[in-house]
């Protein structure tokens, strides 16, 4: 269905675990953030009728986040069961494809088609770094393996922070390449950053387009998807660039997106810290029809744009782990 300004809305975010096996330093602060109990957690089942009730109300994609997504147990039956479901025309996955090495084959066999795998760096060092004590090679095995098993797009998300990979840009772009990736490039919003909320960390995607050109020639380029992304080819390279610039290309006029947390609240947009509680009417056994109602009533809510340039470096406290991106 359209929200109060024309915007079809017709994909889902499902985050369906706060729980991550990293602890990148933009996405949680280092004590961690306090875990929610299981029981607050929606099931599967609820899930399924939650995704129902949103095919009512006009949802066709659905993504999987987190957390990360593939350490809640019963993932990929849940993907199975979304795949029996007519009217929903995409699946995909955020993950930071640890897990992937071992789940590729049966999340495939489930019927997903395609993942987007988070990587900022392709130096071990600072890969301990930014995701505290995780190895790359694990996730690198991650990417590899999503490759092998015939997801397609396989997608790289690199939050690009100055002082910490902006150089790394070309290696990034030349990996392009050499393998059929969609490397994309995302501007650090100023969601709980921690020691990152600084506006100095942030490199937007002009500049980085014009790092990139002194070297390769971009042609515009379409790739599947239903985000914001804006994507390149270099010339004979197998995969293609990308660009997400949620702070320098206000792209909420296009916004076609609505976000369920693991516990069951929906919330009309990335920034705003306005919730609708699912969760109630969910357990208190309300009719399908109840429930797409209260789907419907969170597009309408939808705020016409996020304002994080004026409100986010300042202050921001909640945090990406607990919204799912
Ligand atoms: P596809 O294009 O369908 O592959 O997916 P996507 O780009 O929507 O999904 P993904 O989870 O890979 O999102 C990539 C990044 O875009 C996220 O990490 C966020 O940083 C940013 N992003 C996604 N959705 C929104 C949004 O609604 N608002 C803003 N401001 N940023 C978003
Ligand atoms: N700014 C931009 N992107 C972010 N992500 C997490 N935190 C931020 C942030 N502050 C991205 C991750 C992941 C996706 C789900 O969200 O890199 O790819
Ligand atoms: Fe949509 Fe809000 Fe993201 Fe803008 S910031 S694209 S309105 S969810």
């Amino acid at each position: 269905m359209n929200d109060a300004f024309h915007r079809k809305i017709n994909y889902l975010r499902i985050s369906v675990t706060d729980r991550c096996n990293l602890r990148c330093v933009y996405c949680m602060p280092e004590e961690g953030v306090e875990l929610i109990n299981h029981e607050e957690i929606l099931s599967l089942e609820e899930i399924i009728r939650v995704i129902n009730s949103a095919v009512m109300a006009g949802i066709r994609k659905i993504r999987f986040t987190g957390g990360e997504p593939l350490v809640r147990k019963g993932i990929s039956s849940l993907i199975e069961r979304v795949n029996d479901i007519p009217e929903i025309d995409d699946i995909a996955l955020t993950t930071n494809g640890i897990l992937l090495p071992i789940m590729a084959a049966e999340l495939r066999k489930a019927g997903l088609r395609r993942v987007n795998i988070s990587l900022d760096t392709l130096v071990p060092e600072k890969f301990r770094r930014i995701t505290r004590g995780g190895r790359l090679s694990d996730a690198w095995l991650g990417v590899e393996t999503a490759l092998e098993a015939g997801f397609d797009p396989v997608k790289i998300n690199t939050v690009v922070i100055r002082g910490f990979n902006e150089e790394e840009v070309y290696d990034f772009a030349e990996l392009t390449t050499k393998m059929p990736l969609n490397v994309r490039f995302i501007e650090l919003m100023p969601i709980g950053v921690s020691d990152l909320r600084d506006r100095k960390s942030f490199v937007s995607t002009t500049e980085l387009i014009k790092i990139l050109q002194n070297r390769h020639e971009l042609v515009p380029e379409k790739v599947a998807g239903n985000g914001p992304a804006k994507s390149y080819r270099i010339p004979g390279a197998m995969g293609t660039i990308g660009f997400i610039s949620p702070i320098s290309n206000h792209f909420c006029a296009d916004c076609n997106r609505l976000r369920l947390t693991a516990e069951g609240q929906l919330r009309p947009c990335l920034q705003s810290p306005q919730e609708i509680d699912l969760k109630t009417p969910l357990r208190e056994g309300a009719s399908p029809e109840q429930l797409a109602d209260v789907i419907r009533f969170a597009i309408s809510s939808k705020p016409e744009k996020h304002n994080m340039e004026q409100a986010g470096w300042a202050g921001n406290r909640r945090w990406m782990t607990q919204i799912g991106g």
